[in-house]
């Protein structure tokens, strides 16, 4: 038995923040940006509209692209750092809009990896029986944890959703999960401040990402480069037999780095950092979301998701689309 991905969504806030926007709000070019990132805009989230109406709207068409009803799904698992409340998790909140009742719902936090963590748990909740179709969603809203004053950070992020539908099936579907962290890197990229940490900061609203980006690039540029190899090889797979990468989507480099590794030519890499930036758990569901609806990514192809962030955690999903 497999799990398959048999529809997806995705959604991006109306309200559009481009480089030349960010020239008037801290000291910054639109060329370094686009030299260094390849950001060239981001999407953000209005002051009232909440990380659980962006995931609504990707899991509503993630939903119609399956041919499935909201009534025939058994589980939901929702990938965010940025919940709209401490509790009930956002996979509640959404359970709730999507007027689906009983079904197990709960959040997974693993950062930029928490799409990819999100693929696996609903992956093993198939394969083992316990659901048979399950509403996977990464859904973010990072423009409300980043210090707009602090231009090292507030350049990269962008706000959005993205969603799958998976199916139980016995065609191939996702071949293998491999899901990794190292909390020793805590403090490379962190929010520090929390409910039983630094409450204040985040009553103050202070409670803002912290990064050391010179140390998290090359992290992740190496750190990618392993997991493609643990990945071909627990499938007994070349390089060659890869249809399409589609990546955490942080920076350019970092994405031209794994192709790169993979003997891949940019034309089989989905990329979406320029128009969106990086959406944390959202950025991988969104780029496959942009491939599927473009035409790109077949039925039947080979599909490498990959993703690095916060922890730091690190993982990959392959995938026979
Ligand atoms: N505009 C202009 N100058 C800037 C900006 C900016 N927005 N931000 C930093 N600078 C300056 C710095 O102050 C520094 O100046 P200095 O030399 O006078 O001190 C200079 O640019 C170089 O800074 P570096 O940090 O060394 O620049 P680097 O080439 O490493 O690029 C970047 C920075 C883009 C953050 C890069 O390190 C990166 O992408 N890291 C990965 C971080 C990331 O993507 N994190 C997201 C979460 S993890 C993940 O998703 C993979």
């Amino acid at each position: 038995m497999y799990s398959r991905v048999i529809g997806t969504g995705g959604y991006l806030p109306e309200k559009i923040l481009t480089n030349h926007d960010l020239e008037h709000i801290v000291d910054t070019s639109d060329e370094w940006i686009t030299e260094r990132t390849g950001i060239k805009k981001r999407h953000i989230a209005e002051d009232d509209q909440t990380t659980c109406d962006l995931a609504e709207q990707a899991a509503l068409r993630a939903i119609e692209a399956s041919g499935k009803t909201a009534d025939q799904i058994d589980l939901i698992v929702v990938a965010t750092t940025t919940a709209d409340k401490i509790f009930p998790s956002v996979a509640c909140l959404l359970q709730q809009r999507l007027n689906i009742h009983g079904c197990a719902a709960f959040d997974v936090q693993a950062v930029c990896t928490g799409f990819i963590y999100a693929v696996g748990v609903a992956d093993n909740f198939i394969k083992a029986g316990s659901a048979k179709c399950a509403l996977v969603v990464g859904a973010e809203t990072m423009s409300k944890i980043i210090d707009w004053s602090d231009r090292n950070t507030c350049v990269l992020f962008g706000d959005g959703a993205g969603a799958v539908i998976m199916e139980a099936s016995e065609e191939p579907g996702v071949l293998s999960t491999h899901l990794h962290a190292d909390g020793q890197f805590e403090k490379l990229l962190h929010v520090p401040a929390g409910v039983s940490h630094e409450r204040h900061k985040l009553l103050d609203g202070e409670a803002h990402l912290q990064m050391r980006g010179a140390e998290v690039f090359k992290m992740a540029v190496t750190t990618l480069g392993r997991i493609v190899d643990e990945t071909l090889e627990a499938n007994n797979m070349k390089k060659t037999d890869i249809d399409w990468l589609v990546p955490h989507q942080a920076n350019i480099r970092i994405i031209q780095a794994t192709a790169r590794k993979l003997h891949m030519n940019m034309d089989h890499v989905v990329v979406t950092v320029a128009e969106q930036g990086n959406t944390s758990a959202a950025s991988v569901p969104l780029a496959l979301d942009t491939a599927v609806r473009e035409g790109k990514i077949q039925k039947g192809q080979t599909v490498l998701m990959e993703a690095f962030g916060g922890g730091f955690t690190w993982g990959s999903v392959l995938m026979k689309y």
